[in-house]
């Protein structure tokens, strides 16, 4: 068992670099899966739902190499949709992209039920209304997911929800569909661009991808191509929150300062100085912030992502804030354990309200899903004191290389395994 070992108050400063997005990565890997040549993957994040789908890959006949650290060559040719490996996939939520990228190009794909962070029900049933409109048969036997089709023909999808997972899905099983698919309420997300001009680079025909209508015209083939993803949305916002928590002074490197336009103009009615280039956004904060309101939707609104880190944030701000949560409903779980370290917080339905200024002590809490373990982090480089957040196995699935990109923000954090002392004694 690993755990962050985190002693708090030390202003961040300086530069870091952001990952690849995990949201792209985890839908153009399978989509590698719909071209019939060689593709090659860069920027790569190097994260655990990246390596767990590249194992699940192996498994199925696929050969992933990687050329670098961040390079990987996915050849799909042979593959083989029946060896799906339930183990590796049943606690992913990417797992279901499998189902698109494979139905379009051999007529049959499986999956297990998909898993992913807890926030209570996450249904499928706009993936399954897009294959069906399509032409497709889907059926769930056993925890299993499967879908079956002789040939795809075009249609128009309406998307009852802006679902992200929905719309790259219909998206990727569409690229072989006789014809044209419309997909309206499209989701319009920076990942969904990022998968549809990967998809184009392979010899598909997509258009609108980042508006709410996406068309697409079938084609007979994909060939492979060479794709780099685009930078982390949420990493980089992570970095952003933890600069202004601290009273820092740090520089994101790059990044697309359009995707984070949201909080950018967030942390500026806080009180926190925002600049930004090409590349780089820099977030100065003097540790003295206001509240704010906040609520989560689809893209280009406030991302459901990053609202456990500003729930953090807000809680360090002074006066009450509000939080709406209104894409998932019940994400609030993980205030309990931010709760422990002194946030002073109330839920209601899906409204939290957050007085602040709270005053953070560091204690032991427990991550319980991948973004609440991030909030916790960040609570935990304001609280005084040291805090140990177990379940870091979380934190991995989306953030590569926390602790290292931490400490050279100057934040002292260590991981450390059951049993083993942190060296980090000053408080
Ligand atoms: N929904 C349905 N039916 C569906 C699909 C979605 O009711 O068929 C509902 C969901 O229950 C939810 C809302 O629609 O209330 C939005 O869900 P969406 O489909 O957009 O989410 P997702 O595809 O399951 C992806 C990300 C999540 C991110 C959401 C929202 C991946 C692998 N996951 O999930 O990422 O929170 O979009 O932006 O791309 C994370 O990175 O920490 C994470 C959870």
């Amino acid at each position: 068992m690993e755990h962050f070992v985190i002693v708090g108050q030390k202003p961040l400063s300086g530069k870091v670099y952001i990952s690849g997005a995990k949201n792209a990565a985890v839908a153009i890997i399978p989509a590698t899966l719909a071209s019939e040549g060689v593709c090659t993957i860069e920027n790569l994040p190097n994260i655990e739902d990246v390596s767990n789908f590249v194992l699940a890959l192996k498994k199925m006949g696929v050969k992933c190499k990687l050329l670098d650290k961040s390079t990987l060559r996915i050849d799909a040719r042979n593959v083989n949709p029946m060896l799906v490996s339930q183990e590796i996939l049943k606690d992913m939520r990417a797992s279901y992209y499998l189902l698109g990228a494979l139905l379009g190009r051999l007529g049959y794909a499986q999956v297990p039920l998909p898993g992913g962070c807890n926030f209570g029900q996450r249904p499928i049933d706009q993936h399954i209304k897009g294959f069906e409109a399509l032409g497709a048969t889907v059926v769930i036997e056993h925890g299993t997911v499967k879908v079956k089709a002789d040939k795809l023909i075009g249609s128009n999808v309406y998307l009852d929800m802006a679902s992200v997972g929905a719309t790259i899905n219909i998206m990727m099983a569409a690229v072989y569909a006789e014809g044209t698919t419309t997909i309206e309420n499209a989701a319009r997300e920076p990942h969904i661009v990022d998968c549809a001009n990967f998809l184009n680079m392979c010899g598909a025909n997509i258009k609108g991808a980042g508006t709410d209508i996406i068309r697409i015209t079938g084609v007979d083939s994909l060939k492979g191509c060479s794709y780099a993803i685009i930078p982390d949305q949420i990493e980089t916002g992570t970095y952003m929150i933890a600069s202004a928590i601290t009273g820092g002074d740090v520089t994101v490197c790059n990044v697309i300062p359009k995707h984070m336009e949201s909080l950018t103009a967030k942390l500026s009615e806080m009180g926190c100085e925002t600049q930004s280039g090409d590349d780089w956004i820099r977030v100065k904060s003097s540790g003295n912030l206001e509240a704010a309101n906040v609520k989560t939707l689809y893209y280009p609104g406030f991302p459901t992502d990053l609202q456990p880190q500003m729930t953090a944030l807000l809680a360090c701000a002074k006066g009450t804030s509000f939080v709406t949560e209104s894409v998932f409903p019940n994400r609030f779980q993980y205030v309990d354990q931010l709760m422990r370290l002194g946030v002073k917080i109330k839920i209601d339905g899906r409204m939290a309200v957050v007085e602040g200024p709270a005053r953070l002590t560091g204690t032991e809490v427990i991550a319980t899903d991948l973004r609440a373990g991030a909030s916790l982090v960040v609570a935990a480089l304001a609280a005084t004191g040291i805090t140990k957040i177990s379940n870091v196995h979380y934190i991995d699935r989306g953030y590569q290389d926390l602790e290292y990109k931490l400490s050279s923000l100057g934040a002292n954090i260590q991981r450390v395994t059951t049993n083993e002392l942190p060296t980090v004694v000053e408080a």
